[in-house]
């Protein structure tokens, strides 16, 4: 790749750029977001619109976060700043805050993963996985495991962009793809994998009537992509050239597809093997936390070191994840002060912990932050990208290619005002069934 501009990092690769940005997007929103979110919201029919809102939105606006952040040479505060003026500035501290929050609750999770691959990893596989999950899930332990969840993320985070996050994504991700297909191949031989592939696989065409299956889908797919909070953006910023955009952007969002429809071919076979997708939908955050282990339990010795493979996927790609959002926030201080990126780090991700403390003691806090971050934050903050680009960011077709060809066409158009469109009103529907959740309360 070119010489880095301003010192700034670089990539080593473009190859490992695509890992690492896999890996940002692959992650808890793959198996354990996307299985519960589907259950909840309809299965097939949910899976339909997810796929249109992946290559209809998803694809255009994942390009734009990464053209943004390549131009700007820099995370979202500086690149808003630079590109759109010092006024912009504040909407960057807003991504920033956003993913910081986001992290939070995120890391808990992360932290639940570790506690369940240590149990495993020590041969003692939870035999009543309801009583397991609700120990390891809150209070003192739960804040314990969010304290080592941040700090191994910090401890790549420290070591930058090339030496720390691009290689762990190189090193990690073959690993976890090779893990979750296996046991989707091993899924395919329960007694429950015909009928989760026809839950899975087969819509019910009245769902894609329904505003609220577009919202949820929309909410889910900027999750899963990372996209709407300066993710993308800040790894496009590490970027030297802009050829290969629109190549990276598509291989990026199939390879997130792929790991999230293989995960719920993995997940659902042993969630119908045990009863229903039902329990699913009830008990969401915990779901997957209960079911796996409850399917792996009478299994024995195989059951045992299923449940390590499982847990230590899940684990890998909420790590891989939750390193692109403290760098996000990272890197966005260490542009705004110059200070040192390794004592940032340490020092972000000890504030975040503090934050953390809250959905790590109380499971109805992170039922909300999840809500909100997934439904109305990353809608919220696509949205506005896409107008930036669309409309304030001079000549954006340049960055895919120039003006004269087909593509970067279709996609500036795209940008201005099919995107924007399709998100203004999926936001307002989100915002409406939102706010009554919030009146009818909300489970944990
Ligand atoms: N895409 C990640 C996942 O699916 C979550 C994420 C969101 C990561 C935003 C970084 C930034 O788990």
């Amino acid at each position: 790749m070119a010489e880095p501009r301003g010192g700034r990092e670089q990539w080593a690769s473009r190859r490992g750029f695509v890992l690492a940005a896999v890996g940002c997007a692959v992650g808890l929103g793959n198996v354990w977001r996307f299985p519960y979110t589907v259950a909840e919201h309809g299965g097939a029919a949910f899976v339909l619109v997810y796929l249109v809102l992946t290559a209809a939105v998803g694809v255009p606006l994942l390009l734009a976060e990464l053209a943004l952040g390549r131009r700007g040479a820099a995370g979202p505060v500086v690149a808003l700043g630079r590109l759109g003026g010092p006024r912009w500035q504040w909407l960057g501290w807003a991504f920033v805050a956003g993913v910081a929050a986001m992290l939070a609750y995120y890391g808990v999770i992360g932290g639940w993963t570790l506690r369940y691959v240590a149990a495993y990893f020590a041969g003692h596989a939870p035999t009543d996985p309801a009583t397991f999950f609700s120990e390891a899930a809150t209070g003192p332990g739960a804040a314990a495991a969010l304290l080592a969840f941040l700090a191994m993320s910090a401890a790549i985070v420290a070591r930058g962009v090339r030496g720390g996050i691009e290689r762990l994504a190189t090193c990690l991700l073959p690993l976890l793809a090779a893990t979750i297909g296996g046991l989707a191949c091993y899924a395919a031989t329960l007694d429950g994998a015909a009928q989760a592939y026809t839950y899975l696989l087969r819509p019910d065409f009245d769902a894609l009537r329904s505003l609220d299956t577009w919202s949820h889908a929309a909410g889910q797919t900027f999750f899963s992509l990372s996209l709407g909070m300066g993710a993308m953006l800040t790894f496009g910023s590490y970027l030297a050239r802009s050829d290969g955009l629109a190549r990276s952007s598509i291989g990026i969002a199939a390879a997130d597809l792929m790991v999230a429809l293989i995960a719920g071919l993995a997940v659902f076979p042993l969630l119908f093997a045990l009863g229903g997708a039902g329990d699913v939908a009830e008990n969401a955050i915990g779901a997957l936390f209960i079911a796996i282990p409850s399917a792996f339990a009478g299994l024995g010795t195989a059951g045992e070191v299923l449940g390590l493979l499982f847990f230590a996927a899940l684990a890998v790609g909420a790590w891989t994840s939750a390193v692109a959002m403290l760098e996000v926030v990272v890197a966005a201080v260490v542009e705004a002060t110059g200070a040192r990126r390794a004592p940032v780090t340490w020092a972000l991700a000890a504030g975040i912990a503090v934050v953390g403390l809250a959905p790590a003691l109380d499971r109805s806090v992170l039922a909300w932050m999840d809500r909100l971050a997934g439904e109305l934050f990353a809608v919220a903050g696509g949205l506005v990208l896409a107008l930036f680009v669309g409309w304030f960011m001079q000549d954006p077709a340049r960055e895919i290619g120039g003006p004269g060809s087909v593509l970067p066409r279709v996609w500036v158009g795209a940008i201005r005002v099919v995107v924007p469109a399709v998100l203004a009103v999926l936001l307002w529907s989100a915002l409406g069934s939102t706010w009554a959740a919030a009146t009818a309360g909300l489970p944990g």
